[in-house]
């Protein structure tokens, strides 16, 4: 088994970072469009134990990464609990019926991880049986969900979650509360079937202000990886630069950066926790020379210790193969 993704979360010397990327499975590779096909759909996908354990071993048969990630998608638990959800092309997810006002909260289940959402731990087990490096486990932390749940699609102004916090804040923290829950019961039996490291993606508390993720992202993120054990848990926010003074507070064990963040001053600010970052994701579509002289500079502005290569956020569909080659050819030729 390849254990630098482990070195490195342990702070252990590594004589290079360990590299993988989010959203390595996807609509960058054409032979994910051939088994999307085939599943039909993007849910339907994620439903199929041998087809999204396929899509997931995809990028490990082109790059020589150092982990994997298992093919789902975050909004998975709020469709198992009883949310009607559909991905639209060109849009993205969309929920039928948005939560927006407070009685509608009563309609949700708590779902039972084994039955409402039995494929992704048989994914997992389909892929630890074959794979020789560590494979991620992920949620989507509770924030991010709500957001989702309340808006109903991805969203420029996030207005519908914000009002609804506002009115209904005591109703807001018990459906925060609830999801923390959720994610941990869920984080946990992945863990349980196989996966050696959780991510907790918190995308879209990046837009709070520094008050509002403390009180609506920060604690329930906590909470949630709280109740997760065994297995090295990682926190991601796609703008991680307001909240470097606060973010420790998720006690998370290694954090996600995104590209805005100057990795070198995340560094002293953190102390010396792991991080994880943060090349932008368009880089990967500049020539081979760029994509190399940016990685190298990103590895030695985080140091020789307690860093895992990754891109500040996940991959984009327009991303040139080549160019995630250089990439990955640039980290593994490093040497501390
Ligand atoms: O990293 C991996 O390889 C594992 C797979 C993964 C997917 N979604 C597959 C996916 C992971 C880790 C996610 C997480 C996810 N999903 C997040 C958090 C991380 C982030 O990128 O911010 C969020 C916010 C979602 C919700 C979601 N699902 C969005 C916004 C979209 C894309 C909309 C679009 O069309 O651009 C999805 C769909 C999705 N999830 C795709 C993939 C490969 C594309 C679906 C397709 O095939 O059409």
């Amino acid at each position: 088994m390849n254990d630098l993704l482990s070195r490195a979360l342990n702070s252990e010397p590594i004589e290079r970072p360990p590299v993988w990327f989010m959203r390595q499975a996807g609509r960058y590779l054409p032979e994910y469009h051939v088994t999307r096909a085939e599943a039909g759909s993007f849910l339907g996908l994620c439903r199929a134990p041998k087809l999204a354990a396929e899509v997931t071993l995809q990028p490990l048969r082109r790059f020589p990464l150092d982990a994997s990630i298992v093919f789902n998608d975050i909004l998975v638990p709020p469709a198992a609990m009883g949310m009607d959800l559909d991905f639209v092309a060109g849009k993205g997810p969309v929920f039928a019926d948005p939560i927006r006002d407070v009685a509608q909260l009563k309609g949700l289940k708590k779902p039972v991880i084994a039955e409402d959402m039995p494929h992704v731990l048989e994914t997992i087990k389909l892929l630890v049986a074959e794979i020789d490096v560590p494979l991620f486990g992920f949620a989507g932390a509770p924030y991010t969900l709500a957001a989702y749940m309340i808006e109903g699609s991805g969203s420029r102004h996030f207005e519908h979650v914000k009002a609804f916090s506002m009115h209904h804040p005591k109703e807001f923290h018990m459906l925060l509360d609830t999801l923390a829950d959720i994610c941990a019961e869920y984080l946990q039996a992945q863990v349980d079937a196989g996966c050696s490291a959780v991510q907790l993606f918190d995308t879209w508390a990046g837009d709070l202000s520094t008050d509002a993720f403390e009180k609506w992202a920060l604690p329930y993120a906590k909470k949630a990886l709280a109740g997760v054990s065994g297995v090295p848990r990682l926190y991601f926010t796609r703008n991680a630069a307001p909240y470097l003074h606060l973010i420790k507070g998720i006690e998370a064990d290694a954090y996600a950066m995104d590209w805005h963040v100057d990795i070198a001053r995340a560094r002293k600010q953190l102390g010396d926790v792991p991080i994880m970052g943060n090349m932008d994701p368009l880089t990967l579509n500049g020539p081979p020379e760029v994509i190399k002289a940016e990685v190298h500079r990103i590895i030695r502005a985080a140091g020789p210790t307690g860093h895992v290569f990754n891109l500040g956020h996940g991959v984009l569909p327009i991303t040139p193969i080549e160019g995630v080659h250089a990439m990955v050819d640039a980290v593994r030729e490093w040497r501390w």
